[in-house]
């Protein structure tokens, strides 16, 4: 367990507003700050930090917490996890105590360890002029990289030899659990001993933009093996859902624009022809935490993506991603080569420069692609391509762009502005009232607590459930209805709550105030998952919001959780007498 005052202090120093404001745009709402949710794509803000209680709730999808759980929802990290990066980016050292980290667990700071030493090892054996003949000339002349680019991007080779990796780890001291776990090794079904799961291909590791080595990408030399890529499966130090290749250099590149290309090869070819904010997704399709990421780092997004039918559906895909995330989006078209790699090694970089300088934006893609698809010299595909492109222009937030694109749009099908124009607003108007039916509608069924996943027991008893939320709101909020509680002042117990998750939660709160160094909410993180906390944080909420919370109102939900835990015990032995009586009918009757 990491102390609890450690934990304080992290919460203190890295306050949440700032925090949170480098990654959402927060804009002032009375004591509060409201955004948009980076939890969920919305148009309208109703993500809310509370600097008071220290917490955010987004009231559209329900996600909340402190800022210990916005990092941990954010980068994706576990609640250790996260305590060490807000850590790390307050300054503060956590003990180097291992104890909080549970004996069997390889940490991230082992995989990143290990992911060193084998880079390294892999990168000797292509340095190796025997070992490294064969991947050492597929880089230099199939791939045309120079020196520079080979050392610079850490290229490395694994030999055709199942065990010279394994070998060379474990005489480091690395346990087989850790080498399989870093995914470096696999373990034979047959013999069960360990083997090198990387074989006979160039090996290109994959930094983050911390400079950690966190997994590798490595590229059979012949393009015909039924596995051309094979890639480090998500370990303890990575998820290839968000991280973007080339980053650790790009980052430095990126004020004006970045270019996302699909393979880390097309990355490499581009940094090293001069363009070095190119990055690229590995081995997976864009996501929105990668969409996320790029809106950290830069405004505008080159997609460049091949050029295949496969290649210009990812594109929609990403387009719409980024744009969620409101970043600029421009495509840009290659004629003549498959890939960014490709072109550049048939045409130059001058060519692709003037590429750049091309770049369609990304209404300019879609409009040619409903073009593609409609027959606009006859009158029915005149009337779907505008309707289709009323819909995609309605969809854009800017006014000023709106009225670019309609321009564009009626020239192109040779129809007048006003009318297209018009029927933008008609779809405005109607998305609108959609998002307020939808918004309702979601209102409704939290208030049901319809389909709740969190606390689904509340469903069955909402009156008890409610009275349960009061007792937690005030406990969360004030130590002396915690002290009360304890002191049996106010005789709540365990046993009194009917729901599951409510019931954890009161016996966390009551059992964290008594030992040592009493109650800190942000150490419930360690029990509760990000969404309960996030449920937690709206219980405490709505108790914040309310100015009448005196130990009457305690004791009121109290008694309201003993009179339904009565109803409900009532009710269950009626059932039973009324089972039996049933039973004794049907007896009698035999
Ligand atoms: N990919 C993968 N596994 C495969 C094939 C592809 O992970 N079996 C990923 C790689 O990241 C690859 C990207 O998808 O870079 C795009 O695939 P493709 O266009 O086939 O590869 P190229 O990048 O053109 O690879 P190369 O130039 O080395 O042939
Ligand atoms: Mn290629």
């Amino acid at each position: 367990m990491i102390p609890k005052d450690i934990i304080e202090e992290i919460r203190y120093r890295c306050d949440i507003e700032d925090v949170i404001g480098s990654y959402v745009t927060l804009k002032r709402a009375g004591s509060n700050r409201n955004g948009l949710c980076p939890f969920h794509g919305e148009k309208t803000p109703s993500f809310t930090v509370f600097p008071a209680t220290k917490s955010f709730y987004c009231f559209g999808c329900g996600a909340g917490g402190d800022v210990i759980t916005f990092i941990q929802k954010m980068e994706n990290l576990d609640y250790v996890g996260s305590l060490e990066f807000l850590a790390a980016r307050a300054g503060i050292t956590i003990p180097n105590d291992s104890s909080y980290m549970e004996k069997d667990k390889v940490s991230r700071k082992r995989v990143y360890e290990m992911n060193m030493e084998a880079a390294k090892f892999f990168r000797n054996c292509l340095f190796d002029p025997v070992l490294g003949q064969e991947g050492m000339r597929y880089l230099t002349e199939k791939r045309q990289f120079s020196p520079v680019t080979i050392k610079r991007f850490g290229f490395g080779y694994a030999p055709n030899n199942f065990g010279l990796l394994t070998q060379h780890m474990r005489k480091l001291g690395y346990t087989e659990e850790e080498l399989i776990t870093a995914f470096l090794c696999g373990r034979s079904q047959k013999t069960g001993k360990l083997f090198d799961l990387f074989r006979e291909r160039v090996v290109i590791p994959v930094i983050d933009a911390a400079g950690n080595v966190v997994a590798f990408s490595a590229r059979a030399l012949d393009a015909a093996t039924p596995n051309k890529y094979m890639n480090t499966s998500d370990t303890p130090a990575f998820k290839k859902s968000r991280i973007l290749f080339g980053m650790n250099y790009a980052k430095n590149h990126c004020a004006e624009q970045m270019i996302l290309c699909e393979g880390a090869m097309d990355a490499i070819a581009l940094q090293a022809a001069g363009f070095e904010n190119a990055v690229a997704t590995l081995g997976t399709a864009i996501t929105s935490e990668h969409a996320r990421l790029l809106a950290r780092y830069t405004k505008r997004v080159l997609i460049n993506y091949d050029s295949d039918a496969a290649g210009q559906k990812a594109t929609h895909k990403a387009m719409a991603l980024l744009d969620q995330v409101g970043l600029e989006v421009r495509v840009l078209k290659l004629t003549g080569a498959k890939d960014a790699d490709e072109y550049l090694k048939q045409y130059g970089a001058d060519a692709f420069r003037s590429i750049i300088e091309q770049g369609s934006t990304g209404f300019d893609f879609k409009m040619d692609s409903v073009l593609a698809h409609n027959d606009v010299t006859q009158v029915e595909g005149k009337i779907r391509a505008a309707r289709e492109l009323a819909a995609i222009i309605a969809a854009v937030g800017s006014g000023v762009e709106r009225e670019l694109y309609i321009d564009a749009a009626a020239k192109r099908l040779g129809i007048s502005a006003e009318g297209l124009a018009n029927d933008v607003k008609r779809n405005r108007a109607s998305a609108a009232r959609e998002q307020k039916k939808k918004e309702s509608r979601d209102a409704m069924m939290s208030a049901r607590s319809f389909g709740d996943r969190i606390n689904p027991d509340a469903a069955k008893d909402p009156a008890a459930a409610a009275a349960e939320e009061i007792v937690l709101g005030l406990l969360l909020l004030y130590p002396e209805h915690r002290k009360a509680v304890i002191s049996a002042n106010t005789p709540v117990e365990a046993s009194d709550f009917f729901t599951d998750f409510h019931r954890r939660a009161f016996t966390a709160i009551i059992e964290m105030e008594q030992s040592e160094g009493g109650f800190v909410f942000s150490a419930l993180g360690e029990q509760f998952s990000p969404d309960e906390i996030g449920r937690l944080v709206r219980i405490q909420q709505d108790r914040q919001a309310l100015t009448h919370n005196g130990s009457d109102v305690l004791s009121a939900a109290a008694d309201t959780l003993k009179q339904r835990r009565e109803k409900r015990e009532a009710l269950q032995n009626g059932d039973f007498q009324s089972e039996l009586a049933r039973r004794r009918a049907e007896f009698k009757r035999k």
